[in-house]
């Protein structure tokens, strides 16, 4: 993946070289990336059924029904509102036990974006999604999903 990134970078890098161009145009070419976002903005417009799409990433490892149990990850079902680690039975790593994340869309947007990054050390290997209208449409969907239909007998 960073192979390709640099290819990419590189042949901007060299389009802009060959056509004698300044330097701040050459650092242009690498902000992309970082640019602020509200995530509470991106979620006003998110579409689920796209992020229904981003979700295949992540469904060889978690459920999202109530009974959908654990696949290599813990269950999702109920996620927003619940603090990380919390699920009973699932053999959590310590740093997520530890963390003390409540699980909202603010959290998941950072969780997603870069687990390793978020809460060092977990075992979820998960590189990130990059893109944060992608992560947007991805919670929309999760929260969609995972919500605990009112009236449920049992919440978990
Ligand atoms: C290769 C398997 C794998 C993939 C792919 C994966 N996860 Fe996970 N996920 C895990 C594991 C394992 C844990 C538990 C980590 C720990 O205990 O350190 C986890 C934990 C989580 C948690 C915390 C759950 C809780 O109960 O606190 C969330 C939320 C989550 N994953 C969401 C996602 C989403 C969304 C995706 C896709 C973008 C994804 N995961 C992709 C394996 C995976």
């Amino acid at each position: 993946m960073c192979y390709r990134y640099f290819r990419i970078l590189g042949i901007i890098l060299l389009l802009f070289v060959a056509g004698c161009s300044s330097d701040d145009q050459q650092q242009e070419a690498s902000v992309d990336n970082g640019e602020p976002y509200d995530i509470t903005t991106l979620l006003a417009t998110a579409d689920p059924k796209k992020g229904a799409a981003v979700f295949k990433l992540c469904q060889v490892c978690h459920s999202l029904e109530q009974k959908g149990g654990f696949k290599p990850g813990p269950g999702l079902y109920g996620l927003f509102g619940r603090t990380a680690g919390t699920v009973p039975g699932f053999a959590y790593s310590k740093v997520m036990v530890d963390s003390q994340v409540v699980w909202t869309p603010e959290t998941m947007d950072h969780w997603i974006e870069a687990p390793a990054k978020f809460i060092p050390g977990n075992r979820m290997v998960f590189v990130g999604v990059k893109k944060p209208q992608d992560r947007a449409n991805l919670i929309a969907y999760l929260q969609a999903e995972t919500k605990v239909a009112s009236g449920s007998v049992d919440g978990e």
